[in-house]
């Protein structure tokens, strides 16, 4: 059939909102490749999905029910970029539901070494396993593997639900589901997630207007926020939120500054942001970092970088884009602070000390990452209502 992905690239130009419906079956997801698939119906049944989960784990019966829920099940993770969290937390995810996995990790050990197409490598996957979670160096890989799988369906034969687990510099979907489950969950202020809980009374006396939710925030990013997959991917899910705001802190540099791509999609969504080129800048005369309801630290992804751009970054000053003990000063006195890690233990964009700060979320944002990707599996394979039926079985709710 498809040999080469050049076969896929007219497809793969269409406006984003042409091609969606191809990814969805009626309102559920059928593989998960971009970011803007995720809508807020789906972003709330995948959180209550990830609550009952991360519940139902606690006790070995839950657990051990949990196990056959997807336990005829089998998952490919094709992974040919680095990767610790992503591929770690879905592996314990499937582990979680019961599926057995594979991996591939190294295309060198696979037969792409003897000339095979990545794509007839994905299809002999698709012969073997029931979903394929990939992560690839190459933007727009995960798509082309979608119409395939959309493809051979049309035609009768075996396909299977793809999940981008980052593309390129372009895609990171679950990680915005993890972040989002995150934020959720720390503007719960119920839950023993750290600094909000039982707190909003209090908070709401000297922060007016501070409300549950992801509703009525400012977020700020902090990075590398051109070539930050995670950046993009959250902030297009944030778009999803009433009277949401965004700021953007990056070095003034081409490749580093937010892309034309977002600052459109964000414009076409109607959502208020400003850039900065500093953490210490200010808005309407205050920090900005006073005004953050949540901040979004990344790392300068210097593995990208051109010789050109290597010359340049390393001349750059990067101490504006630090999170100091002055700046955690400044900032909000609940504000989640998260990173989709690694961090770069050289720059030290959050340096270790601020894991003692109640505000650091970003462990526990990675450790969301495991019960959000369950219940992206859950829905993926429809199990959903087996689910809830455990559940109630377990807890009569
Ligand atoms: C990120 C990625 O791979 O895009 N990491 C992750 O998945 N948690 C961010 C990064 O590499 O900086």
């Amino acid at each position: 059939m498809h040999l080469d992905l050049s076969e896929f690239t007219a497809r793969q130009a269409r406006p984003l909102r042409v091609k969606m419906d191809e990814f969805q079956r009626e309102r559920r997801l059928k593989h998960l490749i971009f970011a803007s698939q995720l809508e807020l119906e789906h972003l709330n049944r995948l959180q209550r999905l990830a609550d009952i989960i991360r519940q139902l784990s606690k006790t070995k019966k839950g657990s051990d029910a949990l196990r056959s829920l997807l336990s005829h099940k089998r998952a490919m993770l094709y992974f040919t970029q680095p990767s610790t969290r992503t591929f770690l937390s879905f592996m314990a995810a499937c582990q979680i539901l019961g599926l057995t996995c594979n991996e591939v990790r190294d295309p060198a050990t696979s037969s792409e070494m003897k000339r095979e197409s990545p794509l007839d490598s994905i299809r002999m996957f698709s012969s073997y396993f029931d979903v394929i979670i990939m992560r690839s160096p190459v933007a727009g890989f995960s798509e082309c593997c979608a119409y395939l799988m959309n493809d051979l369906e049309k035609h009768e034969m075996r396909s299977v639900p793809i999940i981008n687990a980052g593309s390129g510099s372009e895609e990171h979907p679950t990680q915005a589901l993890l972040d989002i489950y995150t934020i959720q969950r720390t503007f719960q202020f119920d839950s023993a997630n750290g600094t909000t809980a039982g707190r909003l009374p209090d908070l709401s006396k000297k922060f007016p207007g501070l409300t549950p939710g992801l509703n009525n925030k400012t977020y700020l990013f902090c990075g590398d926020l051109g070539r930050g997959r995670t950046v993009r991917s959250l902030a297009t899910t944030l778009t999803n939120y009433q009277n949401v705001r965004m700021f953007f802190v990056s070095p003034d540099h081409e490749k580093l500054k937010l892309d034309l791509a977002l600052r459109k999609r964000l414009e076409s969504a109607g959502v208020e942001f400003h850039e900065f080129d500093s953490l210490d800048a200010t808005w309407q005369s205050q920090p900005i970092l006073a005004l953050t309801d949540c901040l979004y630290m990344t790392r300068i992804q210097m593995e990208h970088n051109s010789a050109a751009d290597s010359a340049a970054m390393n001349e750059m000053d990067l101490s504006p884009y630090h999170l100091s003990a002055a700046r955690l000063e400044k900032l909000r006195d609940y504000a989640p602070i998260l990173h989709p890690f690694p961090r770069d233990s050289v720059v030290q964009e959050i340096p270790t000390f601020v894991d003692a700060d109640p505000r650091a979320m970003y462990f526990r944002q990675a450790r969301n990452g495991m019960w959000v990707r369950a219940a992206l599996l859950v829905h993926l394979f429809d199990v959903a209502d087996q689910l809830l039926f455990l559940h109630s079985d377990f807890y009569g709710v």
